[in-house]
């Protein structure tokens, strides 16, 4: 057994003493962390018994299964105290971007570090809003899905298809280092990814909307903001002139611009480790979006609104929060890995919701939202284990409110979040030191070696149902088909 004295010194290292062998290593702490590659060093003999793969003579590793407590990256991009419910980007608190700032300035501020000059934004708006047009033949693509499938699924394909439009931007084909260079012309080249993925974040989604719809597509219109652009490409349906409702297209903004970065989440963690191949961006925003499809993540939001219409009525809420303290249901929308306190996010989107509201008439399920936050914000289990409202417990009622289906809402949060994806992937890209593949350990303990035994001499091993596959059900195979009698096979018995 391993037992380490940890002792933070004034020189900024931690002592740490190897009760196995007595050494004692000094770990330099710089930013208020210590490699984990110091800990490679610890080593001791392997005692009798001690497994071959437990790596003992090879040094000691860092097990953090769901990275608790592992930094992976220095960025400069976005800041949060979970503590004291904080959220910057690039410095600036949520809060007041969300007043004075748009989407599209925040994109610029994530992604390069600074808010634009009036010229610089004109410049990066005209490039995005110019790059939002899908080359015709990908109206193949999202018409071979089926009438029911979720738009996540569509946009994620549509990410991953569009990256074959664009050899020129896939390092394979175009050279290893085509991101990493650092030099004008590589800048420029992964600028002119950034500016298409962006733009045609908008389209895509639309498309995926309006396939299920049985809508035509339209052409990105010219002239409207980014969120203006992206209600007209998903509701025109042809008239003249077609302006959408002010009140709606800043909401719609505001929910974007506070979805635009949450700094490590799972969907950038996967943008970055899939990135860290150095694959085509296309491809990593589209891993990035899978991730984010998942109900603990962006499909949250969904999660809400289908936790809200089970509930049923305000009356309903304390019987349903005793069932999510039996561990029997989640309450969606709150809890967050990194907030110990409210979402700042939250307050946003609560008030912007009310703004909403105004103009669309309530939401007949925002009684029992506000009773459920409400006896949650009071009740021991929640307050005991720190968990308080996230962005998602409100923004699905605006997105309910403003007529979107609801499967529709995890794309109105990966839609956003391209940029903050692009922006750590852009920063991973050019940081010093060049790019390492993301390569994880794990502690391996399966079977030691064993010998391979011909299929004739073998029992079945498998100790639970666990451990072989399972009998499944063929749902498209009918009665008659397996009543049917056909060369080298019997009639079935029923
Ligand atoms: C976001 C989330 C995945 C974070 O998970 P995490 O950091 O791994 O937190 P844990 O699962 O360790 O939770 C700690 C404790 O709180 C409980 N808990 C966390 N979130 C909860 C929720 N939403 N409802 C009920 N209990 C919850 C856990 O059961 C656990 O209880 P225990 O100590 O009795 O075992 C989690 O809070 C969750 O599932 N929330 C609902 C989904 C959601 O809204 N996701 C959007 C995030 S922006």
């Amino acid at each position: 057994m391993v037992r380490a004295t940890l002792v933070k010194q004034r020189n900024e290292s931690l002592t740490v003493k190897d009760e196995r062998t007595g050494k004692v290593y000094s770990i330099p702490i710089t930013e208020n962390s210590i490699p984990a590659t110091a800990f490679k060093k610890i080593v001791a003999p392997r005692k009798g018994g001690e497994r071959e793969e437990d790596e003992t003579e090879r040094g000691l590793r860092v097990l953090d299964k769901g990275f608790l407590n592992t930094a992976v990256i220095r960025s400069e991009i976005t800041y949060i105290d979970g503590e004291a419910g904080v959220l910057r980007y690039r410095g600036y608190p949520i809060e007041q971007l969300a007043v004075n700032s748009s989407y599209l300035e925040c994109a610029y501020l994530l992604i390069y570090g600074s808010l634009p000059t009036r010229t610089q934004f004109r410049t990066f708006e005209n490039e995005v809003m110019h790059h939002s047009i899908m080359h015709h033949d990908s109206e193949e693509l999202y018409s071979s899905f089926r009438y029911d499938s979720h738009p996540m699924a569509i946009l994620t394909s549509a990410f991953a298809a569009l990256g074959s439009n664009h050899a020129d931007a896939n390092p394979s084909l175009a050279g290893q280092n085509l991101y990493t260079r650092g030099t004008p012309e590589s800048l420029a080249v992964m600028d002119k990814q950034i500016f298409r993925l962006l733009g045609k974040a908008t389209t895509m989604a639309a498309m995926a909307y309006r396939v299920r719809q049985g809508r035509a597509f339209v052409t990105p219109p010219v002239g409207l903001s980014y969120t203006g652009s992206f209600l007209y490409q998903m509701d025109h349906l042809g008239e003249e002139g077609y302006k959408p409702n002010p009140v709606l297209e800043r909401a719609l903004d505001v929910l974007f611009l506070v979805h635009a970065d949450h700094e490590l989440n799972a969907s950038c963690t996967t943008v970055l480790q899939t990135g860290s191949s150095l694959v085509d961006p296309y491809s990593a925003i589209a891993a990035g979006c899978a991730s984010l499809y998942g109900p603990l993540h962006g499909g949250a939001n969904e999660a809400v609104i289908r936790m809200l219409i089970s509930i049923g009525s305000p009356d309903n809420v304390p019987q349903f929060l005793e069932q999510v303290k039996r561990k029997e249901s989640v309450l969606s929308g709150f809890g967050h890995r990194v907030y110990r306190t409210s979402d700042p996010r939250s307050f946003i989107v609560r008030k912007t919701a009310d703004e909403v509201f105004a103009i669309t008439g309530k939401d007949p399920l925002l009684e029992t939202a506000m009773r459920l936050h409400d006896e949650a914000m009071k009740d021991d289990y929640f307050v005991s284990r720190k968990l308080a409202p996230n962005v998602d417990f409100w923004s699905g009622l605006i997105y309910r409110a403003m007529g979107f289906p609801l499967d529709f809402f995890p794309v109105l949060f990966a839609v956003p979040r391209v940029a903050g994806w692009l922006a750590h992937w852009r920063q991973m890209m050019l940081q010093e030191g060049g790019v390492k593949i993301w390569r994880p350990r794990q502690i391996y303990v399966g079977p030691e070696v064993r010998e391979f035994v011909p299929i004739e001499q073998r029992k079945d091993e498998s100790k639970s149902p666990r451990e072989k596959p399972t009998e499944v059900y063929h749902s498209g195979q009918s009665r008659r088909y397996w009543l049917a009698e056909y060369k080298g096979k019997e009639r079935a018995k029923l």
